[in-house]
Parts: structure tokens; sequence; C-alpha cells
């Protein structure tokens, strides 16, 4: 049985200004040559893809001097027309919210809040049916879960990353449907592992090699899945499961730690 797709509604910022020029998580290396060219052109064709698979994407004007911009996940989580707003762990990041508050004000968004405790967005937080998967031990400070769960009024569930180079949540773990879920065991605290058995008995799980290409960094509408066109494992997978696979080469935003996922900021109403 085929899965359906939902018409989704995307955030998007051209990577006009990426550049890799500090170390803010293990991927980060400066020294290694970037090619912002390149990086636009891996952008624009995720871009385009999302408005042939018939969803709309509206872009955020990127700063100057803001090298990780074009991770619009974190700079916010939206759902039933609320805006939570990013307050970025690294003083690198921090301008980044000022440009999300305004975009949500100027285009009318009434509930806009930023958080008083570090959230890095959807990153950290990912909406997984009725609930909010949240996670903390590098970037969003737990508290701000709270913070979630009372601006939103839905269950947060908190979960505990032990491994640097999953330093997000959505590095770690994928959201296919309201119900289903995909992640690497090895990213999570064994009190987090013991609850996403329970929660998600059917989970897909990620062998080391799919993770660490950051196959779970990946965004599903239902039906289709985007993720990394190097996690052979997890598409193989995603696709016994019904979904249908697309492969991205975004081999010049994993320089900085990023990917499908982190490009891709939801905006629920
Ligand atoms: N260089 C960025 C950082 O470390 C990458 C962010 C990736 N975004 C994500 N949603 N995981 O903050």
């Amino acid at each position: 049985m085929p899965r359906t797709a939902t018409p989704r509604h995307y955030l998007m910022v051209r990577p006009t200004f990426f550049d890799v020029e500090y170390s803010i998580n293990p991927w980060m290396d400066p020294k290694k040559p970037t090619d912002t060219d390149l990086a636009i052109a891996q952008w624009e064709w995720l871009r385009d893809l999302y408005l042939e698979l018939g969803h709309r994407v509206e872009q955020l004007e990127p700063r100057p001097g803001l090298l990780d911009m074009v991770f619009a996940a974190n700079g916010a989580t939206v759902l039933n027309g609320q805006a939570f707003v990013a307050r970025f762990r690294h003083p690198q990041r921090q301008p980044e919210a000022g440009a999300y508050l305004d975009w949500f004000r100027a285009h009318s968004y009434h509930d806009v809040r930023q958080s008083r405790w570090v959230n890095e967005g959807e990153g950290d937080y990912l909406v997984a049916g009725g609930r909010i998967l949240a996670g903390t031990g590098f970037r969003t400070d737990s508290r701000a879960h709270g913070e979630a769960a009372e601006f939103f009024g839905v269950p947060v569930t908190g979960l505990t990353l032990v491994d640097p180079h999953y330093y997000h949540l959505d590095t770690a773990l994928c959201v296919l449907d309201a119900d289903t879920v995909m992640y690497y065991p090895r990213a999570f605290s064994p009190d987090s592992r013991r609850l996403l058995e329970e929660l998600y008995p059917d989970a897909i799980r990620a062998g080391d090699l799919d993770a660490a290409v950051f196959g779970l960094n990946a965004v599903s509408d239902g039906r289709h899945v985007v993720l990394p066109q190097a996690a052979t494992g997890l598409i193989a997978q995603v696709r016994e499961r019904g979904f249908e696979p697309i492969g991205a080469d975004m081999s010049e935003l994993l320089k900085a730690g990023g990917s499908v996922k982190c490009c891709t900021l939801e905006l629920r109403t």
C-alpha cells in the first residue's frame, strides 16, 4: 500500500554566506576548504525538489556574517501557527534569532515567543503525532522543554543525546509519520534508548555508517523521504516500509555538520 504525502510548508535560507570559519560541532574543520557555490547548488536542488513534490517553500533572507544561517531548522519550532523562536547556544549563531523573530512578526504570526532558555528549534524539537520529541545534552537546555510544553500545550518527551557527533536530535532521529520514526540508538543515553524502544517498538534503527553520513537528517512528507544519498542502508529500510526514498547530495553542508533536515524548517498551521 503506497503511503500518502501531505503538502507541507517550509521555510528555508539560501546559503549565500555559507562558510566554515569556526567549529561548534565535531564535523566543522575551518582548515578544510568549502565551496559556497556548490553549497548553493545543492541547496537549490533541495528547494526545487520540494516544489516539484508540491510543497510550498518560503525564504528568509540570509544575513552577511551569519555563516550557519542556511540551517533554518534551528531557527524555531512552529506548531498550530505558533512560533517558538530559538535562543542559540553559541555566540556565532545568536544573532540569527532576531531574523526569525522579525520574519514571523512580518508574516502575521500572532503567537511568537523566543524561549528563555537555550533552544535550537527543530534541531532539537521534532513533532511526532500528538507529541514533541525534544533533545538535550549538547544544545537545547532541558528547561526549554518545559517551556515548549507550556507554550504549545502538547506533551514534550525529553531525550538525552550522548555522542557529540549527534549534537542535535535531528541528526539522530527522524519522524517519518505520526507513529513511525527512524533513529540511531547509540546517540542516546541508556534511559532514552529504553524510552524510544517503548514508544516505537517498530522503529527503523540506523547503523553506524548510515548515521555517520547524516542519513537521519531527513525530511518526510508521509510518503517521500528525502535523505542523504550515501545512507544506502536506510534508503533500503525506508523503501521496505513503503516510503519512497529520494537521495540528496548535501556534501558541502555536511562540512558544517548539517544536511537535508537542517536546511528545512516546517511551518505547521
Ligand atoms: N554548524 C551548525 C551548528 O553546529 C549546523 C547546524 C545543523 N542543523 C541541524 N538542524 N542539525 O549549529
